[in-house]
């Protein structure tokens, strides 16, 4: 049964950290950020700026753009690894914002990669229940975990949120899932960890949070294995697909490194004009990172009618997706 993307939504905190401002606390300067990342500023949430807030209010613009109501949502499904809390899920605070009255709400877990990973969830869902209206949320406040001494990982990510509708029902200008592939492998898990906290790494009731509580990354070794596996996912699903890279209209890629997405274009045997980037503005946003901009190039009418889309992530887990999306 084919399944569609009705409606896309973007939203962003209105605090912007510039590299300049990020100059000033850390040993680094704006000229290593730019050249080395893209990055030249980033969206930093503010204390009443959650996960799922942010996520609420990415997904009512989706909900705008799709013509559809909270009240015909049957499912919530939001990938993150800054949720609000252990329990409730974010995904059902989503739902309590935004006055969702009954339905499945849950966290995907997947790092970088959570959008895409919830974004076939839905799909999957769709097909087993044909009358369903999902709510797929990517959201991240990824400061909440970043040690802002440690220059190796605070200048490359921000804050923010996107969300797609997904349903059986085409309207004008929604884009049918395709195809998706999910894939991973955990022999290298330790490049990319979040462990404080959590039931390993306990937090101590008066202790201090350690170093461990936030972001840690070996960030040459996660480089590297980006591109390969955003690559050879990417090569996956247009074998599969009977397709050749030129077919392809735009590349949504996630957007960790102008130098990640320059490599795979390269690899991809694509020009960039057929690449979208906008992470010289959020930096890397995690599992938002993608639904913002696909909801950014949709609202640039970068989306016509019949252009065929891949979006392909990478991340903690390791976890690497793409998806085929035919507007
Ligand atoms: N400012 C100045 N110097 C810095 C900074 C900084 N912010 N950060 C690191 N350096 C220094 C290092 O200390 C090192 O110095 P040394 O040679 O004296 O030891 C030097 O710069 C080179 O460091 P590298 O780590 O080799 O730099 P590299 O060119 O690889 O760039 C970066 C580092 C930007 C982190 C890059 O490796 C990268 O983007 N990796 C991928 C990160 C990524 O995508 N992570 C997210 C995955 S998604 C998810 O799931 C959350």
């Amino acid at each position: 049964m084919p399944i569609h993307i009705v409606g896309t939504g973007a939203f962003v905190p209105e605090r912007v950290m510039t590299n300049l401002e990020i100059q000033q606390f850390v040993d680094t300067t704006d000229e290593w950020i730019v050249s080395r990342t893209g990055i030249q500023e980033r969206r930093i949430a503010g204390p009443d700026e959650s996960c799922s807030v942010l996520g609420a209010r990415a997904a009512e613009l989706a909900l705008a753009d799709s013509g559809l109501s909270a009240d015909q949502v049957t499912h919530v499904i939001l990938g993150t690894f800054t949720p609000d809390g252990y329990i409730p899920s974010s995904a059902a605070y989503v739902r309590r914002i935004l006055g969702i009255p009954h339905g499945m709400a849950m966290d995907v877990s997947a790092a970088c990669s959570g959008f895409l990973f919830a974004l076939e969830t839905a799909r999957a869902m769709v097909t087993l229940h044909p009358e369903a209206v999902i709510l797929v949320v990517g959201s991240e406040v990824v400061t909440s975990r970043l040690n802002w001494q440690d220059r190796g990982t605070c200048v490359l990510f921000g804050d923010g949120a996107g969300a797609a509708v997904v349903t059986s029902q085409p309207r004008p200008g929604s884009g049918m899932i395709v195809d998706v592939i999910l894939d991973g492998d955990s022999s290298q898990s330790e490049l990319l960890v979040v462990h404080g906290g959590g039931s390993a790494a306990p937090l101590k009731f008066g202790e201090p949070t350690g170093e461990d509580f936030f972001v840690q990354m070996q960030g040459r070794e996660i480089f590297k294995h980006a591109v390969r596996s955003m690559a050879s996912i990417a090569n996956q699903i247009l074998v599969r697909n009977g397709l050749h890279p030129s077919d392809i209209d735009l590349v949504i890629p996630h957007q960790a490194n102008i130098r990640i997405i320059e490599s795979l274009a390269k690899k991809m045997d694509l020009p960039m004009e057929k690449v979208f980037v906008n992470i010289e503005k959020y930096g890397n946003t995690s599992a938002a990172s993608i639904p913002i901009a696909m909801a950014e190039a949709r609202h640039k009418g970068l989306i016509p009618p019949g252009s065929k889309v891949m979006l392909t992530s990478f991340g903690g887990g390791l976890n690497w997706a793409a998806a085929l999306l035919q507007f």
